[in-house]
């Protein structure tokens, strides 16, 4: 089955010169490698700039109303519009600065997937799983484990561990759901948690702001193409 890599750019780059470039690099270095589905989340204001025939976009939040009187928030709807198809849901980072709670995580699925869009549900213990995909029906979203102590920090989860959450989630799940790791994913790792990990996909953020690296990360999941 094809590998799904995922850029989350988190509040990055500053400026959009920066954001551009890094964007064209990762366009043209992934274009002689198109094995695998490469979905870039930038920032909201980057997201309705950036055009390319090969890469995917994703968004790294939503709001679960429609539309309406919600000051400073953006809705399933507006994403969909756009041409954005993923959306990440319940990252820890949202969960530890904004206090999203695993009630708010799972409006948030469902309001994505009736707009239409995949939802990729991030989450660092299995029953954030459960309480994320509680009255889920359908199997069009994918789960990210994202071990607290990987995210950002260049201490990534080792391979065997990680297998085991990625069982955990599929028993949760079912088959047909993509289980995708997170947290200090880089160019060495990355065909660990590919390859005997069994993942099916990466959730990448600091590497997926060097583009060379990025790019690097791409191949290696083109190697099971
Ligand atoms: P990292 O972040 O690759 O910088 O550890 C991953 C994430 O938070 O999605």
């Amino acid at each position: 089955m094809k590998k799904i890599i995922v850029a989350n750019w988190k509040m990055n780059p500053a400026g959009l010169r920066q954001a551009q470039d890094i964007f064209n690099k990762i366009d043209s270095g992934v274009k002689v490698t198109a094995n695998a589905d490469v979905v870039i989340c930038p920032p909201f204001p980057y997201l309705s700039l950036f055009k390319s025939s090969s890469l995917k976009f994703g968004a790294q939040n939503l709001f679960f109303e429609e539309k309406g009187a919600y000051t400073g928030e953006i809705s399933p709807l507006m994403l969909k519009d756009l041409g954005v198809e993923y959306v990440i849901l319940g990252h820890s980072e949202r969960r530890k600065h904004f206090k999203e709670s695993d009630d708010l995580v799972n409006k948030k699925m469902k309001a994505a997937l009736k707009a239409g869009l995949k939802p990729i549900l991030c989450v660092d213990k299995i029953s954030q799983v459960e309480k994320g995909l509680k009255g889920v029906s359908g199997k069009k979203f994918m789960v990210a484990y994202e071990p607290l102590f990987a995210i950002g920090t260049g201490n990534p989860c080792s391979p065997e561990k990680a297998e085991k959450m990625r069982l955990a989630v599929e028993k949760k799940t079912g088959k047909g759901v993509p289980v995708l790791y997170g947290g200090s994913v880089n160019g060495k790792n990355a065909l660990y948690y590919l390859k005997e990990a069994g993942f099916q996909g990466l959730l990448v953020g600091g590497a997926s702001l060097k583009p060379e690296e990025f790019v690097d990360i791409v191949k290696s999941a083109c190697y099971f193409a």
